[in-house]
């Protein structure tokens, strides 16, 4: 959000947790007094999958990183990797079809995949998510081939950046 403000697009986040709306207003608050900027800014208090039935605005642009399962300490069994999974792809595949039904063209989103501990690696069925959804991979930079894959130095879970877009 502080991002698309300094670039002057104005900025909507959805959290449904108190902890993390408090803290995204307490950061941008403090944002706002120490940066200049005059796009407008808001926060929602609410559940991302049911986004249409209470955002005033249409964005023209979406980027999350989503919810993407319990915090794992080392890397997780399968069994572990495949609950996280079964979690997540309804939570995805509701937040893109509201954004297909309100008429988002472009969504950056990120999806989690998993090295388990005994070397697997487990991905969600994401394209059958787009699929259902009609949302695109699109690579708009030349040389960079969506997804990139990111992982930080720390992290027991793997990153996968899309670049969606929808054009029905
Ligand atoms: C991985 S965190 C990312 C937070 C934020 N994007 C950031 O970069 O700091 C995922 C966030 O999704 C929120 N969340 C989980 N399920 C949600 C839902 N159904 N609707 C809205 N927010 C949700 C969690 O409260 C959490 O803050």
């Amino acid at each position: 959000m502080q991002e698309a403000l300094l670039m002057n697009i104005n900025a909507i986040g959805i959290d449904k947790e108190d902890y993390s709306v408090n803290a995204t207003i307490y950061n941008l608050k403090w944002f706002e007094k120490n940066f200049k900027f005059k796009a407008k800014w808001k926060v929602y208090h609410q559940d991302s999958r049911y986004l249409i039935n209470f955002l005033r605005e249409k964005p023209n642009v979406v980027a999350t990183e989503p919810y993407m399962g319990v915090f794992f300490k080392k890397l997780p069994s399968s069994r572990q990797a495949i609950k996280v999974i079964r979690e997540v792809e309804p939570l995805y595949f509701s937040v893109l079809s509201q954004l297909k039904s309100l008429g988002v063209k472009t969504v950056v989103f990120i999806v989690p995949r998993f090295v388990t501990s005994d070397r697997k690696l487990l991905r969600l069925d994401f394209p059958r998510i787009l699929k259902r959804t009609g949302f695109n991979i699109i690579s708009p930079f030349e040389k960079i081939k969506m997804p990139v894959v990111y992982r930080k130095r720390e992290g027991n879970i793997e990153r996968e950046i899309y670049i969606l877009n929808n054009t029905k």
